[in-house]
């Protein structure tokens, strides 16, 4: 094959509960994450030997060697001993700094791009690609897994859902809407690092509230919701919660921040009409925002 294209979809954390500081500095955490239906598309094409380069119709993106689409393709090749080369054009959908997986989402594309450019000969067996993945960023291996994902450690331990209860969340409609600012993820967790302790949820707490979710087939995906990364985060932009409070007032809906923000969903009812709380979004957040509707795959 000499040009392929990957979807790299966006994702939500449905439930993130940040547990504790590891030795490593990271954080471990307890997280239902689901793909959406819309994001990035990664295109490839075979390139010379041992180069990779990268273009982006967004011309904010930087396309140098900090995205994580090229360090991808460079421990890939290194893991694999490929002595091929590629070129990328990416189709730039998803925010940055929106705690959508954006760039992690991307890298995990390139990584299937180059697997199809490659061919079958060149394939790392599935932990040898999980290995490489959770090396270039905490959600990367999510992205392998396809569907709703439970991720524990930092990110790297993932496991699909089973079909119920990820019945329960697969196709539901949802809102996503970002403001014109973006939260940096090391901030976000250096904020919960300073609050320290009672800024992390104990797992045990978090692993129960998980447990009784699940083992609840009667329970919808709205009784899942909660994300401890938003309380630093709605302390410093007070335009997150201002905004989502007026949502649950005025529309009834249940909105809650993505990762470690600043993009923020709602779940819809199939039969809503979503566009007086666009226009509410829009109001409060001025033409800066984001918006989107799409659904969890
Ligand atoms: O792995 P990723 O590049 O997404 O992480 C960005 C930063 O977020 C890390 O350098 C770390 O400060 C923080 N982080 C963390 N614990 C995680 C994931 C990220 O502390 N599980």
């Amino acid at each position: 094959m000499s040009a392929v294209s990957v979807f790299a979809p966006a994702k939500l954390n449905l439930f993130l509960a940040i547990t504790g500081r590891r030795p490593d500095g990271f954080h471990d955490l307890v997280s239902v994450v689901a793909p959406l239906t819309w994001g990035d598309t990664v295109r490839a094409e075979a390139g010379t030997p041992g180069e990779f380069t990268l273009a982006c119709d967004d011309p904010a993106v930087p396309t140098d060697e900090t995205n994580l689409i090229l360090r991808a393709a460079r421990a890939w090749a290194a893991a694999t001993g490929w002595a091929g080369g590629a070129t990328f054009f990416l189709e730039k959908r998803i925010p940055m700094g929106a705690g959508l997986g954006g760039g992690s989402s991307d890298a995990v594309a390139a990584l299937k791009a180059l697997e199809a450019l490659a061919g079958p000969e060149v394939r790392l067996a599935p932990m040898a690609l999980a290995g490489v993945a959770a090396g270039i960023g905490s959600d990367c291996p999510l992205f392998l897994t396809g569907g709703p994902a439970v991720m524990r450690g930092r990110g790297e331990r993932v496991g699909a859902l089973p079909p119920e209860p990820a019945g329960r969340l697969t196709g539901r409609r949802v809102l996503v809407f970002k403001p014109g600012f973006g939260i940096p993820t090391p901030w976000a967790y250096g904020q919960l690092a300073a609050g320290a302790p009672k800024t992390y949820l104990p797992a045990e707490f978090a692993e129960a509230r998980l447990a009784a979710w699940l083992a609840d087939p009667e329970a919808p995906a709205e009784a899942l919701l909660l994300n401890t990364m938003e309380a630093p985060a709605f302390a410093k932009f007070v335009a997150l919660p201002a905004l989502l409070d007026e949502l649950r007032e005025r529309f009834g809906l249940a909105p809650r921040m993505s990762g470690s923000g600043s993009a923020c969903f709602a779940l819809l009812e199939e039969s809503a009409d979503a566009g007086p709380a666009v226009a509410a979004i829009r109001a409060a957040w001025g033409p800066s925002v984001f918006v989107t509707e799409a659904r969890l795959a």
